[in-house]
């Protein structure tokens, strides 16, 4: 039997809404930014397919085991933590762990916060025309113009993190729910509607090619270690965050069905925002190679010159800011219930305190671009890219990699096989899953990663 216990910070409503708020914290501007441009570099259908698996051997049993761990103990991540370590004869030091994934969260919101500021800014200067007929010098010129002027910056990403508390403060229904509720189908109307657009330029078939066409070739390693990567930050996951939902997950939906929906629709958004912007890339004859300048100068320049580019590019940045909003909302939950169980603070505190600390530290990824642009952290990485690479590349990893020994080797089994309703083969390949491939996989990228 499933746990029937409910936590104090309240609950989703339905197994519908935990699917449309966990997809709203695996859908963001990693799949809608950082995906099409990583696919972009890293050579096209070779990356997409490396990352198809790693999104089902990787992604899906970590996540099951997040939200196994958190449903079981219905409290934050860091006490659930401490308590299931308790049940299993561990050591309460494991709350480390949780501590660790507050920590990264928080540091995650910080720069977030900044990207979706500017994502925000742009639904702007798109829908006001600034952006019509522009050439390429004028797009990137008015890009550099923007980041670099400070107080722009710091507008756009105190409304985005004002946004972001105000949701949290309200608290898991009348917030966090809500938020979703709204917010998820809207999103997926405006991609519809994109999608639509793209397929009837001339390009769509083209742009399905660079997606589809599977070319053994173009397989490197350095697009393997990309894609896990990548799998890990779009499922939210090695931080707490599946933790933190989890635990206010129905008793009686099942982890396995529901878990593997989520992660289905997060791969078709990333999929169809890539057959959203490569026709357009291939029909601006622009590079598919641009890096992180693809969603803010490359696709401006595009929507610039297409009919109706006004309002799609408008569209689009707007539906990068609902995204952005439903994962930024999860990032600081594990830390925001903590600090509710912890000192008792109210909700509105705890969202407060928890997301002013995140928001204070991207002033310094704020400033990146501007004031600071000269200021070098971890070797010749700005503040913004130090903490983009400290917590993809490092924290997301190993949390993950500690996490899948604990869920896979240390973890009570009558816990795991009570939650996951799962018995014969199907229990079986999770736990090799999560006992062998996921911490070894982890593993490799990691090390990769540092060097
Ligand atoms: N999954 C989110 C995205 O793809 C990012 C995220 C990471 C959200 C970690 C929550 C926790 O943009």
């Amino acid at each position: 039997m499933a746990s029937t216990s409910v936590s104090i910070h309240g609950m989703w409503s339905s197994r519908l809404m935990f699917i449309l708020a966990a997809t709203g914290s695996a859908v963001g501007v990693g799949n809608i930014w950082m995906f099409p441009y990583m696919v972009g570099v890293n050579g096209g259908s070779a990356f997409v397919l490396a990352y198809l698996i790693c999104i089902a051997v990787i992604g899906v049993p970590v996540m099951m085991a997040e939200v196994l761990v958190g449903r079981e103990g219905r409290q934050s991540p860091i006490n659930n933590l401490i308590s299931l370590a308790e049940r299993s004869r561990l050591s309460p030091h494991w709350r480390v762990l949780g501590w660790m994934g507050a920590l990264t969260g928080i540091l995650i919101l910080s720069f977030y916060g900044v990207i979706s500021g500017w994502a925000m800014s742009y639904v702007v200067s798109t829908l006001s025309g600034d952006m019509n007929g522009v050439d390429a010098s004028q797009v990137t010129g008015m890009f550099e113009s923007f980041t670099g002027n400070v107080t722009q910056v710091m507008v756009w990403q105190g409304a985005f993190m004002i946004a972001t508390i105000f949701i949290v403060a309200r608290g898991v229904g009348d917030g966090l729910e809500m938020a979703v509720k709204y917010l998820m189908p809207a999103l997926f109307i405006l991609i519809i509607a994109l999608l639509a657009y793209a397929a009837t330029t001339d390009h769509f078939a083209e742009g399905f090619r660079f997606l589809f066409q599977f070319n053994a070739a173009e397989l490197t390693s350095e697009s393997i270690l990309a894609a896990m990567g990548m799998a890990f930050f779009t499922l939210s996951l090695g931080m707490g965050t599946m933790i933190a939902y989890g635990a206010y997950m129905p008793p009686d939906a099942n982890i396995l069905s529901t878990v593997g929906l989520i992660a289905a629709l997060d791969t078709l958004v990333a999929l169809m925002m890539g057959m959203v912007i490569f026709p357009l890339v291939f029909a601006n004859g622009l590079e598919v190679s641009a890096g992180p300048a693809l969603m803010f100068i490359t696709l401006p320049l595009a929507f610039g010159h297409m009919d109706g580019g006004q309002l799609f590019g408008g569209i689009f940045f707007l539906l990068v800011t609902f995204a952005a909003l439903t994962s930024s909302i999860s990032m600081i939950e594990p830390a925001v219930a903590w600090v509710v169980e912890r000192f008792e603070f109210t909700r509105a505190v705890a969202a407060i305190v928890v997301g002013g600390i995140a928001w204070l530290i991207g002033l310094g990824s704020a400033f990146s671009s501007n004031i600071w642009s000269d200021l070098k952290i971890l070797g010749d990485r700005s503040f913004f890219d130090s903490v983009v690479f400290l917590t993809s590349n490092i924290l997301l990893p190993l949390g993950g990699l500690i996490f899948a020994i604990f869920a896979g080797w240390l973890l009570n089994r009558e816990i795991i096989s009570g939650q996951l309703e799962m018995s014969g083969p199907s229990l079986k390949v999770w736990s090799f899953l999560i006992r062998y491939i996921a911490p070894m996989a982890i593993f490799v990228v990691f090390v990769m990663a540092l060097r």
